[in-house]
């Protein structure tokens, strides 16, 4: 067996069962840390994820639970440092993406998208600085926020505040706490998306190509290894958020 890096603390990772979040969980998996990889519905995939990483030599406890629930959120970080207590790193990346343009959306559909893509990462800030006091949060955003093109106004809208929270919450949570964001672009298609999807779209961005996750997850240690940074948007895009 390959040997293990440096212990590091632990990260805990929402939405880390599948694709993006999956991705972060073996990277920050192979730097060290111990992994608490939050999960909802997707229970075989988050145990499929933890018994990867327990086979090349990580630790991996799993934790489910609804983001849109605010008691279950507020629940999810208290048990997490039952069984991690040098809990380090927190990672917001679950998120909800559903079509919807402002005048044909129902009321629910925008509470829907601000409790889990924003109330639940404000939330799990808030107790990560109250109960943890030190260490790194990142928080998974958008290519687009920064323009105002969608057919997902209220996915987007979600995203742009919690943008915001990013640099709200840089500020406030120093010196102890660095907070940052990756925005990406091109990186998985939608569920419900035709083939050839995303390289239809790449056609379209600076660098006319799609993404691939493992920038991602190069961005995330970017940022963890550079101690001076707090409140930068890595734009993880092919350039996209210029167009
Ligand atoms: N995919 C892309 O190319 C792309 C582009 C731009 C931005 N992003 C951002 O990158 C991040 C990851 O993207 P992705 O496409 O990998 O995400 P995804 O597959 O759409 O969703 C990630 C996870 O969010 C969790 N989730 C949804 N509703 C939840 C709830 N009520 N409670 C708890 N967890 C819930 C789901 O967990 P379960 O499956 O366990 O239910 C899901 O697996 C997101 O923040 C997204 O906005 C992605």
């Amino acid at each position: 067996m390959k040997k293990r890096p440096k212990a590091q603390g632990a990260a805990l990772v929402t939405g880390g069962a599948k694709r993006i979040g999956k991705a972060i969980c073996l990277s920050l998996s192979s730097m060290g840390y111990k992994i608490a990889l939050h999960y909802h519905k997707s229970g075989t995939e988050a145990k499929r994820v933890a018994k990867t990483i327990w086979q090349k030599g990580g630790i991996c406890e799993l934790f489910s639970c609804d983001l849109s629930d605010e008691h279950q959120t507020i629940a999810l970080i208290p048990s997490v440092l039952k069984k991690f207590s040098r809990l380090n790193v927190l990672i917001n990346n679950a998120s909800i993406f559903e079509p919807t343009t402002i005048k044909s959306s129902e009321l629910i559909s925008l509470d829907r998208h601000f409790a889990v893509n924003f109330k639940a990462p404000y939330v799990l800030t808030a107790q990560f600085a109250r109960k943890c006091q030190k260490g790194h949060i990142i928080n998974i955003l958008d290519t687009h926020i920064v323009d105002n093109k969608t057919s997902h106004a209220n996915y987007l809208l979600s995203k742009k505040a919690l943008g915001e929270l990013t640099k709200l919450s840089a500020v406030e949570l120093g010196p102890y706490i660095r907070v940052n964001g990756v925005s990406p672009g091109l990186i998985f298609p939608p569920a419900q998306a035709r083939t050839g999807y995303l390289e239809k779209r790449a056609k379209n961005i600076p660098l006319k190509k799609k993404g691939d996750v493992n920038q991602i997850t190069r961005s995330i240690e970017f940022l963890l290894n550079n101690p001076y940074l707090t409140g930068q948007i890595i734009f993880n895009d092919g350039g996209e958020h210029l167009m």
